[in-house]
């Protein structure tokens, strides 16, 4: 019996656990807290703070691991990168982990690809602002050089804004440092590349649909297949494939975000080297039938992956829609009641639905990721007919509420 070690696990990591379990695999989970879903599933847990390597490290030091692997924790990339190369395991390398972690490492590499990516510049303190606006100019977006889920990310509008949101980007980082970027205006893109062997391969790309507002960065909506066709999808695909190649991922999920912009160009928004959250890996597996986890175990493993389990079994168009506050279907205010969802799942369709609404909580407009309370994903015949079943079956769930 093969043993993998899971590097964080909270709720996202759950479900890839109880995976690796059916699959016959002894599993190891360790993660700071010690209430993580996860954790009660693995084989064995180990309650310990996984951004120090050298104490994961100890935590396993008796047991024999055979891979390591994260499933949508972008700050356990590096961390499983590390623990793969000192325990000669399977792995993408300290130096990939790095460029796909760290947005201006990322940035830096990309430009010297040649790969198509909005003007940047990288700052630490106030007194390099200048410096930074000259070089990317007005709109822009200001954000944290090594965080994710849209903490701590802003539009930036003027020197003042970039004034007013630097410490709250800085603070989110851990190596103190924030990246200020050109803000391109268009359709977002969600992409899964699986690299073997060096070859990357465009296994699906979705339109990410964002909010108005504060919440810019939020996907509060998934539509598959993107909307871009002919020239421009050969060319996101391209770009897509050629991201994950200057990065340097040879085996492994890469996660590649685009923006199809207004003037024709298509850019990278960043590239991470993970299975998304986000519900991403259902979106895969109800749209070409691929089993992400399943592949992110065999890659951990150094097993051989057969195009079977890499190459879209089918396309069925779907979409997802996250639960949020308005414009989105939730209300606003301190959640008294969550209704059933039987009625969304019931509906035509709908072949997924939940929600971690809880009684008590807060629902706000949306900002973070962390603010989408809960999803439905419908498939159709067009991907437009599975945005329209989704959203119908959203607005069904009844989400009582008080003002704060
Ligand atoms: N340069 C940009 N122009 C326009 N929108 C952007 C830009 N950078 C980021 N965004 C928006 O903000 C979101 C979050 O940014 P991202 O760099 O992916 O950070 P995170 O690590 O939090 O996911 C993106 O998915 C996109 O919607
Ligand atoms: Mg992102």
């Amino acid at each position: 019996m093969k043993t993998v070690l899971f590097v964080g696990a909270g709720r996202h990591q759950r479900r890839a656990i109880q995976r690796a379990k059916e699959l016959k695999l002894r599993v190891v989970a360790v993660d700071r807290n010690p209430d993580a879903l996860g954790l009660a599933e693995a084989d064995i847990a180990r309650v310990v703070d996984y951004a120090d390597v050298a104490a994961v490290l100890k935590a396993i030091a008796r047991l024999r691991i055979d891979g390591v692997l994260t499933v949508s924790a972008d700050s356990a990339v590096p961390i499983v990168a590390a623990v793969a190369a000192e325990l000669g395991l399977p792995g993408i390398g300290v130096e990939t982990a790095h460029r796909m972690t760290h947005k201006v490492a990322m940035r830096r590499r990309l430009a010297e690809a040649g790969v198509p990516q909005p003007r940047f510049a990288a700052l630490r303190t106030l007194s390099e602002r200048r410096r930074a606006l000259d070089e990317v100019g007005l709109p822009a977006v200001l954000k944290p050089a090594d965080s994710g889920g849209q903490r701590g990310v802003f539009r930036v509008d003027s020197g003042e804004d970039v004034a007013a949101h630097l410490h709250e980007a800085i603070a989110v980082s851990p190596t103190g440092e924030a990246i200020l970027e050109e803000f391109v205006e268009g359709t977002e893109m969600n992409g899964i590349v699986i690299a073997r062997g060096g070859e990357p391969f465009p296994l699906t790309l979705s339109d990410r649909l964002r909010p108005p507002g504060i919440g810019f960065g939020v996907g509060w909506i998934h539509v598959y297949p993107a909307t871009a066709y002919g020239h421009r999808l050969e060319e996101s695909e391209r770009i897509a494939a050629h991201t994950v190649r200057a990065l340097g991922l040879e085996n492994g999920i890469a996660f590649p975000q685009l923006i199809a912009a207004a003037d024709g160009r298509v850019v990278v928004v960043e590239c991470a080297a993970r299975i998304p959250g986000g519900q991403m890996a259902d979106l895969v597996r109800h749209a070409v039938g691929i089993d992400l986890v399943e592949v992110q175990l065999r890659l951990a493993l150094g097993q051989e992956l057969p195009d079977e389990l890499v190459r879209p079994r089918f396309e069925q168009p779907l979409a997802i829609r996250f639960l949020t506050a308005a414009p989105g279907p939730l209300p606003t205010g301190r959640v008294v009641r969550v209704g059933s969802l039987e009625k969304v799942r019931a509906f035509p369709g709908v072949v997924q639905a939940d929600t971690y609404l809880q009684v008590g909580e807060v629902i706000r407009p949306v900002r973070l990721d962390g603010d989408r309370r809960g999803y439905v994903i419908a498939v159709g015949e067009t991907n437009l007919e599975a945005l329209e079943r989704a959203e119908a079956a959203a607005s069904l769930l009844d989400v009582e509420v008080e003002p704060e």
